[in-house]
């Protein structure tokens, strides 16, 4: 069974495991780059800070985080969530937006179900927009941020060298109020 639950500061651990994993993923099997962190360890005690401070952040104040997860019967994680608020106060009526379910949890309407989660969260919390960064070939996720309304506003060609292929990054937004 799957479980949908929000995170709090004492999840770092099973959190970070999940981020190893489902970034593991990026460019593997057939499928795009969806992360422009090629060997990246989430278990750093830097991101440890940065995940335990957002949480604990409110939302009126810079840098907050907000997280959801899926989590698995043996109490995994298998998808992620996170939205993130700016350090700089002028910007916090926006947050930004970042998602991963790992491959074998794929086309089962997680990333659908997590977003809907983070739109309503963000429309009942005065965050009147939703920006996230995608590669432009992940078909995937575009679709997926296209059907809930994101439109692209954005594109910065080549803004990646990834295993030495270049990739365009495009930024897409959505209102969730107004
Ligand atoms: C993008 C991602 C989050 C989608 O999650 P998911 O749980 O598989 O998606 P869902 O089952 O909820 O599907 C929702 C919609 O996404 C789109 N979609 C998902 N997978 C797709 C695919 N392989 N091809 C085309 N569209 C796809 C479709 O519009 C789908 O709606 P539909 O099922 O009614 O056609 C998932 O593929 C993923 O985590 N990819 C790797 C990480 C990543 O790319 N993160 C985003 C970086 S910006």
């Amino acid at each position: 069974m799957l479980t949908t639950v929000s995170l709090t500061p004492d999840d770092f651990q099973r959190w970070a495991e999940h981020l190893n994993r489902q970034i593991a993923e990026s460019g593997q099997n057939g499928r795009p780059f969806f992360s422009p962190m090629e060997a990246v360890d989430f278990q750093s005690p830097e991101r440890r800070a940065r995940f335990e401070n957002g949480l604990a952040t409110s939302l009126h104040q810079p840098a907050w985080m907000r997280a959801w997860a899926v989590e698995g019967p043996d109490a995994s994680l298998v998808a992620h969530l996170d939205l993130s608020g700016s350090s700089i106060p002028s910007e916090k009526h926006r947050a930004t937006l970042g998602i991963g379910v790992e491959d074998a949890f794929h086309r089962r309407g997680i990333g659908r179900e997590l977003m809907l989660k983070a739109i309503e969260f963000a429309a009942h919390n005065d965050i009147e927009w939703i920006d996230l960064f995608v590669f432009s070939d992940n078909l995937a996720a575009i679709g997926l941020y296209r059907s809930l309304g994101f439109v692209k506003v954005g594109r910065r060609n080549d803004r990646f060298r990834i295993s030495g292929r270049s990739v365009d990054d495009v930024t897409m937004t959505l209102r969730t109020k107004g």
